[in-house]
Protein backbone atom coordinates (compact mmCIF):
# COMPACT_ATOMS: atom_id res chain seq x y z
CA UNK A 1 0.00 0.00 0.00
CA UNK A 2 1.17 3.69 -0.85
CA UNK A 3 2.44 5.07 2.56
CA UNK A 4 0.16 8.14 2.03
CA UNK A 5 -2.68 5.92 2.32
CA UNK A 6 -4.86 4.95 6.09
CA UNK A 7 -6.26 2.24 3.76
CA UNK A 8 -7.26 0.45 0.92
CA UNK A 9 -11.24 1.11 0.45
CA UNK A 10 -11.28 -1.06 -3.00
CA UNK A 11 -8.96 -3.53 -4.34
CA UNK A 12 -8.22 -4.11 -8.09
CA UNK A 13 -10.26 -6.98 -7.49
CA UNK A 14 -13.35 -5.77 -6.54
CA UNK A 15 -13.21 -2.89 -8.98
CA UNK A 16 -12.70 -5.15 -11.64
CA UNK A 17 -15.60 -7.26 -10.96
CA UNK A 18 -18.27 -4.39 -9.79
CA UNK A 19 -16.88 -2.63 -13.70
CA UNK A 20 -17.58 -5.57 -15.14
CA UNK A 21 -21.18 -6.03 -13.62
CA UNK A 22 -22.04 -2.12 -14.17
CA UNK A 23 -21.06 -2.06 -17.30
CA UNK A 24 -22.98 -5.36 -18.31
CA UNK A 25 -26.25 -3.42 -17.00
CA UNK A 26 -25.41 -0.32 -18.99
CA UNK A 27 -24.82 -2.60 -22.20
CA UNK A 28 -27.82 -4.03 -22.20
CA UNK A 29 -29.79 -0.97 -21.23
CA UNK A 30 -28.54 0.72 -24.67
CA UNK A 31 -28.93 -2.38 -26.67
CA UNK A 32 -29.89 -1.40 -30.62
CA UNK A 33 -27.91 2.05 -29.63
CA UNK A 34 -24.96 4.22 -30.86
CA UNK A 35 -24.30 6.22 -28.05
CA UNK A 36 -21.63 8.49 -27.42
CA UNK A 37 -19.22 7.16 -23.92
CA UNK A 38 -18.25 10.90 -22.73
CA UNK A 39 -15.62 10.87 -20.18
CA UNK A 40 -14.99 13.63 -17.80
CA UNK A 41 -11.36 14.34 -17.57
CA UNK A 42 -9.16 13.69 -16.10
CA UNK A 43 -10.01 11.47 -12.88
CA UNK A 44 -12.25 8.89 -14.95
CA UNK A 45 -9.97 7.74 -17.57
CA UNK A 46 -9.20 4.04 -15.69
CA UNK A 47 -12.55 3.64 -15.26
CA UNK A 48 -13.83 4.77 -18.56
CA UNK A 49 -11.01 2.45 -20.26
CA UNK A 50 -12.16 -0.77 -18.28
CA UNK A 51 -15.92 0.05 -18.28
CA UNK A 52 -16.16 0.93 -22.48
CA UNK A 53 -13.99 -2.63 -22.93
CA UNK A 54 -17.21 -4.12 -20.99
CA UNK A 55 -19.87 -2.98 -23.50
CA UNK A 56 -20.52 -4.86 -26.84
CA UNK A 57 -22.78 -1.71 -28.38
CA UNK A 58 -21.44 0.03 -30.80
CA UNK A 59 -19.36 3.38 -29.50
CA UNK A 60 -18.28 6.64 -30.01
CA UNK A 61 -15.96 8.22 -27.59
CA UNK A 62 -15.70 11.92 -26.61
CA UNK A 63 -14.08 13.93 -23.78
CA UNK A 64 -14.67 16.84 -21.48
CA UNK A 65 -12.64 18.60 -18.99
CA UNK A 66 -14.73 20.66 -16.40
CA UNK A 67 -14.20 22.79 -13.27
CA UNK A 68 -16.72 23.29 -11.05
CA UNK A 69 -16.88 26.49 -8.90
CA UNK A 70 -20.33 25.41 -7.85
CA UNK A 71 -21.48 24.04 -4.72
CA UNK A 72 -21.05 26.00 -1.39
CA UNK A 73 -20.23 28.92 -3.06
CA UNK A 74 -22.41 31.97 -3.26
CA UNK A 75 -20.75 33.77 -5.33
CA UNK A 76 -21.05 31.52 -8.81
CA UNK A 77 -22.38 28.48 -9.39
CA UNK A 78 -20.90 27.58 -12.49
CA UNK A 79 -19.30 25.16 -14.35
CA UNK A 80 -16.20 26.06 -16.57
CA UNK A 81 -15.97 23.72 -19.41
CA UNK A 82 -11.60 23.56 -20.45
CA UNK A 83 -12.06 21.20 -22.97
CA UNK A 84 -15.61 20.81 -24.56
CA UNK A 85 -16.49 17.89 -26.32
CA UNK A 86 -15.42 17.03 -30.60
CA UNK A 87 -18.74 16.11 -31.43
CA UNK A 88 -22.26 17.32 -31.80
CA UNK A 89 -24.19 15.63 -29.10
CA UNK A 90 -27.74 16.38 -31.01
CA UNK A 91 -30.15 13.57 -31.06
CA UNK A 92 -27.33 11.17 -29.47
CA UNK A 93 -27.78 8.75 -26.61
CA UNK A 94 -24.98 10.21 -24.33
CA UNK A 95 -23.38 8.29 -21.61
CA UNK A 96 -21.41 10.12 -19.35
CA UNK A 97 -18.47 8.55 -17.34
CA UNK A 98 -17.56 10.07 -13.94
CA UNK A 99 -15.02 8.73 -11.18
CA UNK A 100 -17.08 10.68 -8.22
CA UNK A 101 -19.99 12.30 -7.46
CA UNK A 102 -20.28 13.98 -4.53
CA UNK A 103 -22.32 17.62 -4.09
CA UNK A 104 -23.39 16.67 -7.50
CA UNK A 105 -23.11 19.97 -8.70
CA UNK A 106 -20.60 18.80 -11.73
CA UNK A 107 -23.14 16.34 -13.05
CA UNK A 108 -26.02 18.23 -12.60
CA UNK A 109 -24.42 20.94 -14.86
CA UNK A 110 -23.28 18.77 -17.48
CA UNK A 111 -26.26 16.63 -17.41
CA UNK A 112 -28.16 20.22 -18.21
CA UNK A 113 -26.12 21.20 -20.80
CA UNK A 114 -25.87 18.13 -22.86
CA UNK A 115 -30.08 18.28 -22.78
CA UNK A 116 -30.05 21.49 -23.72
CA UNK A 117 -27.43 20.98 -26.78
CA UNK A 118 -30.43 18.39 -27.90
CA UNK A 119 -29.18 14.89 -26.71
CA UNK A 120 -31.78 12.70 -27.08
CA UNK A 121 -30.54 10.93 -23.33
CA UNK A 122 -28.27 11.24 -21.16
CA UNK A 123 -27.02 8.04 -18.80
CA UNK A 124 -24.97 9.00 -15.58
CA UNK A 125 -22.76 6.46 -15.03
CA UNK A 126 -20.58 6.66 -11.97
CA UNK A 127 -17.94 4.71 -10.24
CA UNK A 128 -17.99 6.25 -6.99
CA UNK A 129 -20.53 8.05 -4.66
CA UNK A 130 -20.44 10.15 -1.82
CA UNK A 131 -23.62 10.26 -0.92
CA UNK A 132 -23.49 11.91 2.60
CA UNK A 133 -22.79 15.00 0.78
CA UNK A 134 -24.70 15.78 -1.89
CA UNK A 135 -26.56 18.88 -2.09
CA UNK A 136 -28.27 18.85 -5.42
CA UNK A 137 -31.09 16.91 -6.79
CA UNK A 138 -29.65 14.14 -8.74
CA UNK A 139 -28.84 10.13 -8.85
CA UNK A 140 -26.64 9.21 -11.01
CA UNK A 141 -28.17 6.21 -13.17
CA UNK A 142 -25.72 3.74 -12.85
CA UNK A 143 -22.82 3.57 -9.76
CA UNK A 144 -20.43 1.40 -8.78
CA UNK A 145 -19.84 1.66 -5.00
CA UNK A 146 -20.88 3.96 -2.38
CA UNK A 147 -18.44 5.10 -0.81
CA UNK A 148 -17.97 7.41 3.23
CA UNK A 149 -17.05 10.43 3.63
CA UNK A 150 -13.62 10.28 3.05
CA UNK A 151 -10.92 11.62 0.82
CA UNK A 152 -10.00 9.01 -1.83
CA UNK A 153 -7.63 8.45 -4.57
CA UNK A 154 -6.14 5.66 -6.90
CA UNK A 155 -7.83 4.68 -9.78
CA UNK A 156 -7.64 8.12 -11.62
CA UNK A 157 -8.21 10.14 -8.40
CA UNK A 158 -6.10 12.39 -7.45
CA UNK A 159 -4.79 14.89 -4.88
CA UNK A 160 -3.04 17.70 -6.25
CA UNK A 161 -2.89 15.41 -9.89
CA UNK A 162 -0.86 12.54 -7.40
CA UNK A 163 -1.84 9.17 -6.72
CA UNK A 164 -3.79 8.92 -9.96
CA UNK A 165 -2.17 5.73 -11.53
CA UNK A 166 -2.75 3.50 -8.64
CA UNK A 167 -4.25 0.59 -9.56
CA UNK A 168 -6.80 0.15 -6.38
CA UNK A 169 -8.91 2.79 -4.73
CA UNK A 170 -7.67 3.90 -1.05
CA UNK A 171 -8.51 6.81 1.55
CA UNK A 172 -5.63 9.65 1.89
CA UNK A 173 -4.43 10.11 5.27
CA UNK A 174 -5.22 13.51 6.93
CA UNK A 175 -1.53 14.55 7.40
CA UNK A 176 -1.51 14.40 4.02
CA UNK A 177 -3.99 17.73 2.98
CA UNK A 178 -3.85 18.75 6.76
CA UNK A 179 -0.48 20.05 6.34
P1 LIG B 1 -19.13 17.45 -7.25
O1 LIG B 1 -19.34 18.49 -8.31
O2 LIG B 1 -19.15 18.06 -5.86
O3 LIG B 1 -20.08 16.27 -7.33
O4 LIG B 1 -17.64 16.97 -7.36
C1 LIG B 1 -17.20 15.99 -8.16
C2 LIG B 1 -15.72 16.17 -8.39
O5 LIG B 1 -15.00 16.43 -7.17
C3 LIG B 1 -15.13 14.89 -8.91
O6 LIG B 1 -15.16 14.86 -10.31
C4 LIG B 1 -13.71 14.92 -8.38
O7 LIG B 1 -12.88 15.59 -9.29
C5 LIG B 1 -13.77 15.72 -7.12
N1 LIG B 1 -13.74 14.88 -5.89
C6 LIG B 1 -14.73 14.78 -4.97
N2 LIG B 1 -14.39 13.93 -3.99
C7 LIG B 1 -13.16 13.46 -4.29
C8 LIG B 1 -12.26 12.52 -3.64
O8 LIG B 1 -12.53 11.93 -2.57
N3 LIG B 1 -11.09 12.30 -4.27
C9 LIG B 1 -10.75 12.90 -5.45
N4 LIG B 1 -11.55 13.78 -6.09
C10 LIG B 1 -12.75 14.07 -5.51
MG1 LIG C 1 -13.62 14.77 -11.73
Amino acid sequence: MHPDLQKILLTENQIRSRVTEVAKLVDKALSGKRPVAVGILKGSIIFYADFIRCLTVPLELDFMAVSSYGAGSVSSGKLKIRKDLDGDVRGRDIVVIEDIIDSGFTLACLKKLLTERGAASVTIVTLLDKHERRTEDIKPDYNCFEIPDEFVVGYGLDYNEEYRSLPYIGILKRSVYEK
